[in-house]
């Protein structure tokens, strides 16, 4: 009966203690287990006098009950203990502030090309589009390069086996347009083109915007209008303006605009802004448009390169490296 008692206040004490779960269980087991201690105890029974087995019999029931009922609250306890840990460890804060996601602005050179192709819009130029990777027809054959001809080799094109290339310019789009659409017409077209070439002012991938205009009596006078109100609108204001002879295969004469540009020592240079010129016969007769009735102008311009002059902007590769503090600026 002693062994009894002490071993109930024993195991009473154990279960109080017991830190988690398992450890109760692992107690539960060595109780009231199989082989456990309570368990024993009542095996043991039989091997008792007869006139001892019944008080011995109900003192273990009673011992065993008690210990079952406090596994059984301490149970109660520890596993509401868990809960509770695992309660405040995922605990959801409802009142933070949440986080915000930033918001993204144009590229400068999309809002540029944006902003060129409504001042055109304004003027009725119609937009058009044409592929990156281009045929040697449109990109020069029909402009006027015949094969071997050296001006190709201003073009440091980049070619895919079996004779397309990424475009060098967006002029094979007037070639395109002009296959589709009859004269009168008006269009422009602006994207990316590509140049083997890479430094401080020249990226293997920049933007142009073209244009084009084919009607009856379109003169050199009517391309130097369009191209005067163009830049004006374009920097918002004035500046002396110069067209000088050039080359280009696809127009005759062929000009580079040049404008007079204030500097910030207080003095000015003249800056090369783009390429016009009358589209050359060769042209029209390319795509079938009579160049005894029709003339047309047409010009090409960087879309970087008027970028960086609007914004002051003196490393091309800033349009590219996307760093936002950079980009920010514009948005
Ligand atoms: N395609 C020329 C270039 O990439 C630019 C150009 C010059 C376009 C004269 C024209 C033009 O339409 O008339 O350098």
């Amino acid at each position: 009966m002693t062994d009894i008692d002490s071993l109930s206040a024993q195991a009473l004490a154990d279960i109080t203690a017991a830190s988690s779960p398992d450890a109760l269980e692992a107690l539960r087991v060595s109780l009231l287990g199989k082989n456990g201690s309570i368990t024993s105890q009542l095996k043991a029974l039989g091997a008792l006098p007869g006139d001892q087995r019944k008080a011995a019999g109900e003192a273990i029931n009673r011992v065993r009950d008690a210990i079952s009922q406090a596994l059984a609250s301490r149970k109660t306890a520890l596993d509401a203990a868990v809960l509770d840990a695992r309660l405040t460890a995922e605990a959801i804060d409802v009142t933070l502030p949440g986080r915000s996601s930033e918001r993204g602005g144009v590229h400068p050179v999309s809002r540029t090309m944006e902003r060129m192709v409504e001042i055109f819009g304004r003027l009725g130029y119609d937009v058009a589009e044409g592929p990156e990777i281009e045929d040697d027809w449109h990109n020069f054959e029909a402009l006027n390069f015949p094969p071997h001809h050296p001006a190709r080799a201003m073009h440091d094109t980049f070619y895919f086996p079996g004779g397309r290339l990424l475009r060098t310019h967006t002029s094979g789009v007037q070639v395109r347009y002009m296959g589709e659409h009859k004269p009168p017409l008006r269009m422009i077209a602006a994207g990316k083109v590509y140049r083997s070439d890479s430094d401080q002012t020249h990226s293997p991938m920049f933007h142009q915007l073209e244009g084009l205009l084919v009607d009856e009596h379109s003169t050199f006078a009517d391309l130097k209008g369009t191209i005067t109100e163009f830049l004006r609108a374009f920097f918002e204001r004035d500046f002396e303006m110069l067209f000088k002879p050039t080359y280009f295969p696809f127009v005759e004469p062929g000009a580079d605009v040049v404008i007079k540009w204030d500097t910030e020592d207080g003095g000015s240079r003249w800056l090369e802004v783009l390429g016009c010129g009358m589209v050359h016969p060769n042209v029209l007769r390319a795509v079938g448009i009579d160049p005894e009735r029709y003339t047309g102008f047409a010009f090409g311009m960087g879309v970087e390169r008027l970028a960086m002059l609007r914004y002051g902007i003196n490393d091309l590769r800033a349009f590219y490296e996307n760093d936002v503090r950079f980009l920010k600026q514009f948005a």
